[in-house]
């Protein structure tokens, strides 16, 4: 029988990918480079192989698909995924497609794509979010490529994507590397959730000197409120979750140097490259990479050992959910930001509301506050800022109270709180009408003539420098 699609590539996300296919009643195709790995998958599969077709060449992998032939690709991102276009492009004809179901870099989606709309063939960069148990039950589907090839799968997605009140998580935002990119922006966003997350986890181990399994049934008692998250969720349950080997909480066996595969650096990366600065994200990743400087930490630790603090009142735990809440709401302004400077510049047409909504159910993202989110985009965000809108506002303005006590009371203490501490400087410029960037054009002016612009509109564009007075 002809499978309606093939897959290459089965890694866990992979493998999970295929029987939920399969589970949805697709016939598919698979193929491992490794065909022992195949047959293993094969034989674990249950009753769902009766729906799993097993290849061992690329030639057999096509010969098995319905036209026109879809294959997704599930390898790591890079050349990886380089190789297998090369070798699956020559088996096929004009019409089929291949969708790139990594974490591609969606420059590269951009060219793949165009490289293959020269042979006639069609490309998907297709971003996919929810871990190994979201690509197995229902993961967050974000897709780049033409209309009419996404139309010839879209039953096949929208089936096995996660849902929201019986609505797929899964949605097509543009051409090419659309798809991609908004799913780089989730991971963006996805870095300063976790790392906000952690920020007050740091506060009240430091600060307040709580064990983990008490911040761990905060964070529970959170996850019943307006922060309610998969990622809030999940970190009360690591915080009280005991070491098997030791019986101490898990966290205190965990060396605390975090690793990164490069999507959050992207989105900050092309966020610099759009002309936009999302300061939240950029801290996530930021405290990432100075977290796996551990020898430098420990002889930083060392040579100020001896740096008293005088620390401010803790904030309150009720304090602590409001900042974490309000920074949240300013990390997503700023990654909103970059969706729509993308879409502008790559002439997406992105659907911001569409975002959010997709990312309710089955992404790591996925929290209660993008109901309100997509509503609020919906209703059209004032300068484009999701903190402005009306739905978010006066949580902002609660929140924001809470979040200047939390970053003073953190650098009272000397405690990092990067994340935060950029969230409250970007709401408090964008709430400063007057800025002291007119201290920055004269400078500008002064050493290179680069002109300003005059409140009075007035036409002398320069400073009388020339005539300057040097202070001593
Ligand atoms: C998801 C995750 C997933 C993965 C990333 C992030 O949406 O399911 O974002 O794609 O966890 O690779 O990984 P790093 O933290 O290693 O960058």
């Amino acid at each position: 029988s002809q499978a309606r699609i093939g897959l290459v590539g089965l890694g866990v996300m992979g493998a999970n990918l295929s029987l939920n296919i399969a589970e949805n009643g697709f016939p598919v195709a698979v193929f491992n480079r490794a065909g022992s790995v195949t047959d293993a998958f094969v034989a674990s599969a249950g009753a769902l192989s009766a729906r799993i077709v097993p290849a061992k060449t690329y030639e057999a992998l096509i010969a098995s698909l319905a036209k026109p032939r879809a294959v997704i690709i599930m390898v790591k991102a890079g050349g990886a995924v380089d190789a297998v276009i090369d070798a699956l492009t020559p088996l096929m004809e004009p019409g089929d497609m291949i969708i790139d179901a990594g974490n591609a870099d969606f420059h590269d989606t951009r060219r793949r794509e165009a490289a293959l709309r020269e042979k006639r063939l069609n490309f998907i960069g297709m971003g996919v979010s929810g871990g190994e148990e979201g690509a197995r039950h229902g993961p967050s589907i974000m897709i780049g490529g033409n209309p009419e090839s996404y139309a010839v799968i879209r039953d096949i997605i929208e089936a096995i994507a996660a849902k929201h009140e019986g609505a797929p998580c899964a949605a097509h935002f543009g051409p090419d590397g659309a798809g991609h990119f908004v799913k780089t922006v989730h991971n963006g966003i996805e870095y300063a959730d976790m790392q906000m997350i952690a920020e007050v986890y740091g506060l009240l181990r430091d600060g307040a000197g709580r064990r983990p399994a008490e911040i761990g049934a905060l964070f529970a008692d959170w996850n019943k409120g307006p922060l309610k998250s998969y990622l809030v969720e999940i970190s009360g349950r690591v915080l009280g979750t005991p070491d098997p080997q030791t019986g101490k909480p898990i966290v205190d066996v965990i060396v605390d140097m975090a690793g990164q595969k490069g999507t959050g650096r992207w989105t900050v990366i092309e966020a610099l490259r759009l002309g936009q600065s999302p300061s939240t994200i950029e801290a996530a990743v930021a405290a990432r990479s100075w977290s796996s400087e551990k020898a430098t930490r420990e002889e930083g630790a060392a040579l100020f050992d001896d740096l008293a603090s005088d620390p401010l009142l803790i904030p309150s735990d009720r304090e602590l959910e409001q900042a974490l809440l309000a920074a949240k709401i300013i990390a997503y302004d700023q990654g909103f930001k970059i969706l729509s400077a993308a879409s502008g510049e790559y002439e997406w047409n992105l659907d911001l509301a569409s975002a959010a909504e997709v990312w309710r159910e089955g992404c790591i993202i996925r929290s209660a506050l993008l109901d309100d989110m997509a509503a609020a985009i919906r209703e059209g965000l004032p300068q484009g800022q999701l903190i402005f809108a009306p739905r978010f506002a006066g949580l902002i303005r609660e929140g924001a109270r809470a979040l200047r006590h939390t970053v003073s009371y953190a650098a009272s203490a000397g405690l990092p709180v990067p994340a935060f501490a950029n969230a409250l400087a970007y709401f408090d410029t964008m709430r400063q009408s007057r800025g002291t960037a007119d201290l920055i054009q004269a400078q500008r002016d002064f050493f290179g003539a680069h002109g300003f612009a005059r409140i009075d509109g007035g036409a002398d564009r320069h400073g009388p420098w020339a005539g300057a007075v040097a202070h001593s």
